[in-house]
């Protein structure tokens, strides 16, 4: 598997995945309104097949993760994909990396807590203020489960040690 930087020739199919995953294709994020398809980001491919993509945003120090999906789970591509963004911050100088997701998402807070990321903020509730911008938000999410609030991770990028 490879991961490559996100190209003008991906957008479209970013565009198309963030339809799918998150109910149009745009996501809210605190009071930000994100186009991923217009972000940096990177590409899982194996061959020709793109198999993942994530997005991010760099602003005052800090990247958010804006979106991470691996067509395939359990397969090592989420981390792949968390490995280049958290490089590409620290190159970029950030200090945090967070993120946010839903608390239906039990996969997603797995992934995030596994890999150095704490749970930051909870906004309870917080998916009835998405749905007036995005109706298509699903109301049952992953496992059957009610997607009510939102929870934000945050991680602290510690510098890497001088080899
Ligand atoms: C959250 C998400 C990105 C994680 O991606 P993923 O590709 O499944 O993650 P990985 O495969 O790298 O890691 C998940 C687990 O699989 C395991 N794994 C990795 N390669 C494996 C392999 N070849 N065989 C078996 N297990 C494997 C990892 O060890 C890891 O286990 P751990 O968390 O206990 O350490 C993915 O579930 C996803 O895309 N979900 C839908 C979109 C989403 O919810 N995004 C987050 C909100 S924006």
């Amino acid at each position: 598997m490879r991961v490559t930087d996100l190209t003008d020739d991906d957008r479209l199919w970013v565009q198309e995945r963030t339809e799918l995953l998150f109910g149009g294709d745009f996501v809210v994020s605190r009071t930000e309104v994100h186009d991923p398809h217009k972000l940096p980001g990177f590409i899982a491919a194996e061959g020709r097949e793109r198999v993942g993509l994530a997005t991010y945003c760099l602003y005052r120090g800090e990247c958010e993760l804006v979106t991470i999906d691996a067509l395939c789970q359990f397969m090592g591509v989420g981390t792949l994909l968390l490995d280049k963004v958290e490089a590409a911050a620290r190159a970029a100088g950030c200090t945090k990396i967070w993120t946010i997701t839903t608390n239906d998402n039990l996969d997603a807070q797995r992934f995030f807590q596994k890999r150095g990321f704490i749970i930051s903020q909870v906004r309870l509730g917080g998916m009835t203020k998405i749905r007036l911008l995005k109706p298509n938000v699903p109301r049952v999410g992953y496992y059957g489960i009610p997607v009510r609030d939102e929870i934000e991770f945050e991680k602290v990028l510690a510098p890497l040690p001088i080899e």
